[in-house]
């Protein structure tokens, strides 16, 4: 098996991991990946500096991944990261076109920024190494490498959604992002929804070869292969942190504190994806159809800040506690609040703990690549009593946990009248139920984890799986 070397703008290193946070799917994924496959592991550091230094801090872990890592300057991390990564390209690809900044300096940041990690991380790469880039910061990276005289197989993978043509082509130089991609052996989607939506724009607007049984793109005689490759978790590490003492004293915590009612949960970078207003909208709506529920229900929404610095994120957290605020003060008695609303990062295994003692998990974003959080609910379940997910039909993970409409409960995460009227069912849902769908969708979260995932990226990219 070649050697891994591994390019992501975000690296769980080691002495941030175990502290609670938000590092997101991607983070946790690739740390168990590299844990598998050893290699290495390029990325920022998080750090910001006043000049740029390109100088590389190695780390290795007690797991044996080595990170190395490179500071960023204020300005990289204004026009790159909070910029046209975030400001550009996410909102882009969530089809939050209302919310797409096009920025001219945006865009030189995140060319300039893409110039500076491929020079960092060129003298990392030897000969005969297979080259993983991860998600939408670095694009252009592969480009870069090869322009550097990189002749190894190299790979990317995008983890959020790709978005419809005729959204894309709002985006000035998409036909140079798109072309920039081409240099990749291999190009990995979440899912057919957003590998279909890719192969459309090469085929309309590069007028590609696109080889539909394949995924094989042909511009200018170039050949990439293009395909899905749904992400997994990583099943034993996971159901592992269920044995341990945290885990146990967060579940009896949740429990004895929500003693006579019945506690359903929700996990969620505080991100205007994840659909967190139209929820509590939901949940509002289920109190006042509902009325004698509102003693016997409570929400936990464990909602850790993401991306502080950017508007559209200071205001979704405004509008959160506004409308939790709202219904908390019309609800709320001496003895009862019906929605707890936390605003930091959990462990993993506190979210075991938390996630084992609420009988509702609602996972509804407006638009997600996956969602891991909706699959570490399903894990963490008891099955011979196992509690109830509803997940929006719009994220990535919704294929593969409807199981033919005996999974998940598949919901429109815009309709308060839908999530409302979910609760009710999973609330009054018959155990014999409960077990079925929980039966179907275990299989799929324990088989299709994430080192099948590793595996099958790996084995397309050239090298054998580990
Ligand atoms: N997570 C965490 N602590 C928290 C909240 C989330 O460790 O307080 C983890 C969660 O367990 C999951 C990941 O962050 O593994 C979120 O991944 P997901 O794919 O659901 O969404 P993303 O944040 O990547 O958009
Ligand atoms: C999503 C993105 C990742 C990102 C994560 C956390 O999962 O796909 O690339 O790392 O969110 O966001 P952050 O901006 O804190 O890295």
């Amino acid at each position: 098996m070649p050697r891994l070397v591994v390019i992501s703008n975000r690296v769980a290193v080691p002495k941030a991991r175990g502290v609670a946070g938000a590092q997101g799917g991607l983070a946790g994924a690739l740390n168990s990946a590299l844990k598998a496959n050893g290699g290495i592991w390029f990325g920022w550091s998080g750090q910001e500096t006043a000049e740029f230094t390109g100088s590389i801090n190695y780390v290795r872990s007690a797991e044996g991944v080595t990170t190395a890592t490179i500071d960023l300057e204020t300005q990289d991390v204004d026009e790159y990261y909070n910029g046209y990564a975030n400001s550009t390209l996410w909102p882009l690809f969530h089809y939050r076109i209302d919310l797409t900044q096009y920025e001219r300096e945006f865009g030189k940041g995140y060319e300039r920024v893409n110039q500076r990690f491929a020079e960092s991380a060129l003298p990392l790469i030897d000969d005969g190494d297979l080259v993983w880039v991860h998600d939408y910061h670095l694009m252009p990276m592969g480009e870069r490498l090869r322009s550097m005289g990189v002749k190894n197989r190299m790979g990317f993978f995008l983890h959020t959604p790709w978005p419809p043509t005729n959204l894309f082509v709002s985006l000035p130089y998409h036909e140079r992002l798109v072309q920039a991609l081409l240099h990749y052996d291999v190009l990995g989607f979440q899912n057919d929804t957003w590998l279909e939506s890719f192969l459309h724009y090469c085929e309309k607007e590069l007028k590609a070869d696109v080889n539909r049984d394949t995924g094989e793109i042909t511009l200018d005689g170039r050949s990439t292969i293009a395909r899905a490759y749904p992400i997994g978790i990583d099943y034993d590490f996971f159901t592992a942190k269920g044995e341990e003492g945290e885990a146990r004293q967060a579940q009896q915590r949740l429990m004895s504190s929500t003693r006579h009612r019945i506690a359903a949960i929700g996990v969620d970078r505080l991100d205007y994806s994840k659909g967190l207003p139209e929820r509590i909208d939901g949940i509002g709506r289920f109190f006042d159809r509902h009325p004698e529920h509102v003693r016997d229900f409570v929400y936990i929404q464990i909602a850790p800040p993401s991306r502080e610095d950017i508007g559209s994120y200071q205001k979704i957290r405004a509008i959160l506690e506004q409308k939790t605020g709202q219904i908390n003060g019309a609800r709320s008695e001496v003895d009862l609040v019906p929605i707890r609303y936390v605003n930091k990062g959990h462990s993993q295994a506190e979210l075991y703990g938390y996630y084992r003692a609420a009988k509702i998990a609602l996972v509804t974003p407006l638009r997600d690549g996956m969602n891991l959080v909706a699959k570490e609910y399903v894990a963490a379940q008891d099955p011979e009593d196992p509690g109830v997910l509803i997940l929006s039909r719009f994220a990535g993970a919704a294929q593969q946990l409807d199981c033919g409409g005996k999974g998940a409960l598949l919901i429109n995460p815009h309709s308060p009248d839908d999530i409302s009227h979910h609760i009710k069912l999973a609330l009054d849902m018959q155990l014999d139920e409960r077990k079925e769908r929980y039966t179907n969708m275990i299989a799929t979260v324990r088989d299709d984890n994430v080192q099948r995932w590793t595996e099958n990226f790996i084995a397309d990219l050239g090298g054998e799986a580990a």
